[in-house]
């Protein structure tokens, strides 16, 4: 799998005495001026990161930015973390000032394959490497790819919705995706499908619509829903709801019809909200992953790109995803994903994934001190 992080930190501290020694020979010997006690700072430079939106989930500024800052620092990078808001243009735009900044390494979670792609391809003929983070641009150009094993988080929520149906023959299910514009729900969907399609096929399951939700708009996720369980004749037994943003969104027209709780609905993400419906018992389950480990692996790899060593690049990401748009396999990071219930919550607390506290609310307490969640 990936080298431990000591190798490759090993490198940058390596990168950041050479820096830091060239600096100070390009500054005529400069004792501890200015430029030495800069580089001392961030000796790999500046790197840039482009997050996608906020309103799909609350994983990107909750968790990627301020993860991937700390990551960033400690490979020696000054990180610049902004977010799209949703806005291509923005997106665009933010890539043309890190670019003219000359970033040592670009890292982007686009909102689309297409501006993804557009950015990648701006950038790397400005001679500077690209990341594609969390999400795959297709036909793109970045040389790596760091993100969970996305078919297997599918999996996962096709599992869960399978096992909190057991036993009801033929039991109705909706299932609520992501964006179309995102590859990742496209394989969302493909590992859902991996365990469903048989149990629809055999009867087992019986699917009433399966419908992707523009931008994962959480609100209209909420509204399409409706829509969908009213034309049911408003019934209907399991939701697959491919994040926690949606789950939230269909859980609240469940709960107006008096469903939460007897509905089973999936998610993603191990967001505080998640959490809290799963010990509620609005939410059967969610799938954590862990972002820290998918931060520090872009940081290592941005650190190996800085550095121009493409050998421990390359030993980093050492799993290979395919881009059926572009033709090509791309050098991949797949970190694992975990299948979170009621049962495992303390998990994602005991890893200081989330605070407890954000957790365990009041309405809550008893049923954190029943699983020792503390
Ligand atoms: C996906 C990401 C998921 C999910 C979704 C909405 O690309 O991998 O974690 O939250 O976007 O942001």
């Amino acid at each position: 799998m990936r080298t431990n992080r000591f190798s490759t930190s090993l490198v940058a501290l390596g990168a950041a005495v050479t820096l830091t020694a060239c600096g100070a020979n390009a500054g005529g010997g400069a004792e501890g001026g200015d430029e030495q006690g800069d580089q001392g700072e961030a000796p790999l430079g500046k790197v840039g990161v482009i997050l996608p939106e906020t309103a799909s989930s609350a994983r990107w500024e909750g968790f990627d930015k301020p993860l991937l800052e700390e990551a960033l620092r400690a490979e020696g990078f000054d990180p610049d973390v902004q977010n799209a808001q949703g806005e291509v243009q923005k997106f665009t735009t933010l890539a043309d000032g890190m670019i003219a900044q000359g970033v040592e390494v670009l890292v982007i979670a686009s909102i689309n394959s297409e501006v993804g792609s557009a950015v990648a391809a701006q950038a790397n003929n400005a001679g500077i490497p690209t990341i594609d983070y969390d999400r795959l641009n297709l036909g793109g150009s970045s040389d790596y790819y760091v993100s969970f094993d996305n078919v297997r988080v599918g999996e996962l929520q096709g599992e869960g919705i399978a096992e909190a149906l057991e036993g009801q023959q033929g039991a109705e299910v909706i299932e609520i995706e992501g964006a179309p514009t995102d590859n990742n729900a496209t394989l969302f969907h493909e590992g859902q499908r991996n365990i469903l399609d048989p149990l629809y096929e055999s009867g087992a399951l019986k699917l009433v619509q399966s419908q992707p939700i523009d931008n994962w708009d959480n609100q209209r996720g909420g509204t399409t829903f409706e829509q969908i369980l009213t034309a049911n004749g408003g019934t209907v037994d399991g939701v697959v709801a491919a994040n926690d943003g949606l789950a939230g969104a269909v859980i609240t027209v469940l709960r107006k019809n008096g469903l939460n709780g007897a509905v089973p609905v999936t998610g993603q993400d191990a967001t505080p909200d998640g959490l809290r419906r799963i010990l509620r018992g609005d939410q059967y389950m969610t799938v954590f992953k862990p972002i820290k480990a998918e931060a520090e692996a872009t940081a290592e790899l941005a650190a190996a790109l800085a550095t121009g060593d493409t050998d421990a690049a390359d030993a980093l990401a050492d799993d290979v995803t395919e881009d059926p748009r572009g033709g090509r396999d791309v050098k991949s990071v797949l970190l694992e994903p975990h299948l979170i219930t009621k049962d495992n919550v303390k998990r994602v607390i005991d890893e200081g994934y989330v605070d407890a506290a954000d957790v365990c609310t009041e309405d809550l307490a008893d049923v954190c001190a029943e699983l020792g969640i503390t």
